[in-house]
């Protein structure tokens, strides 16, 4: 079954939060697809209780790796597990360029976040510079070794992985389905190779940036794209509700 995840990033007020899941929420009922949405700390209570009934799960998009601390403006992982978010979005792109976080940071958190029990959505991708100087795999692979360090196959039960070039963000350029696959089978090796056959095997490595109604079919027919995370699409209930209605035996 494929996992379609939406990341809201910083849109949507509780109110605004509130019209976009009571639209959606007709829209996807019969949805053959795994529905997850990230949303605004502020809005996940209110997201929760509408969405209580069905198959769509709230999460959050960011958190701090200590249980809690004077650190003035961050959210602990026990707050976003007390306001019901299931699962957090760990090392976005944005993160890292906008504020600075760090794979050796970014293993703190999803440390914190299995400790917790709130499934972590690990996001790796190389930028334009990268890919042209043929360092992809290399990126990918350290990547994924940082982030996930000191952890272990029974750990990571619960992981996703979104590989998320970085050209590809919020850009129109969307990977073809080629390049991303040849990347997500590249990820895939390497959680086998890190952590065994039933992790590479487990683990959902999702597909995100720039994904639309229009390309979201192609690139989910992919062998190594198990899902595709969704940013700025997830904002329109029509294009999000698109996305999450094509058929999988269509592909
Ligand atoms: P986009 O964002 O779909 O707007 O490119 C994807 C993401 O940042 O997760």
């Amino acid at each position: 079954m494929k996992l379609i995840v939406g990341n809201w990033k910083m849109y949507k007020t509780g109110e605004e939060a509130e019209a976009y899941l009571h639209a959606l929420l007709p829209l996807v009922a019969k949805a053959a697809s795994r529905i997850y949405l990230a949303v605004p700390f502020t809005a996940i209570s209110k997201a929760v209780s509408i969405v209580k009934d069905s198959k769509i799960v709230i999460g959050a998009q960011n958190m701090h790796d200590v249980s809690e601390g004077a650190f003035t403006g961050e959210i602990a992982a026990k707050m976003l597990v007390e306001a019901g978010a299931k699962f957090v979005i760990l090392g976005h792109s944005e993160r890292r360029r906008y504020f600075h976080e760090d794979n050796a940071f970014i293993n703190k958190k999803v440390k914190r976040a299995i400790e917790s029990q709130i499934q972590p959505l690990l996001c790796i991708g190389e930028t334009l510079e990268e890919r042209t100087a043929g360092k992809t795999e290399e990126i990918l692979k350290r990547q994924l070794t940082e982030c996930l360090a000191g952890l272990n196959a029974q750990q990571l039960a619960t992981l996703i992985v979104a590989y998320e070039p970085v050209w590809a963000i919020g850009t129109d350029q969307v990977a073809t389905p080629e390049t991303a696959q040849t990347a997500q089978a590249f990820c895939r090796k390497q959680l086998q190779e890190l952590f065994g056959e039933e992790v590479a095997k487990h683990t959902p490595i999702l597909y995100g940036g720039s994904v639309k109604p229009e390309n979201a079919k192609e690139l989910l027919s992919q062998h190594d794209i198990d899902g595709l995370l969704v940013g700025g699409a997830s904002l329109s209930v029509n294009a999000f509700s698109q996305i999450v209605n094509i058929e999988e035996t269509n592909l």
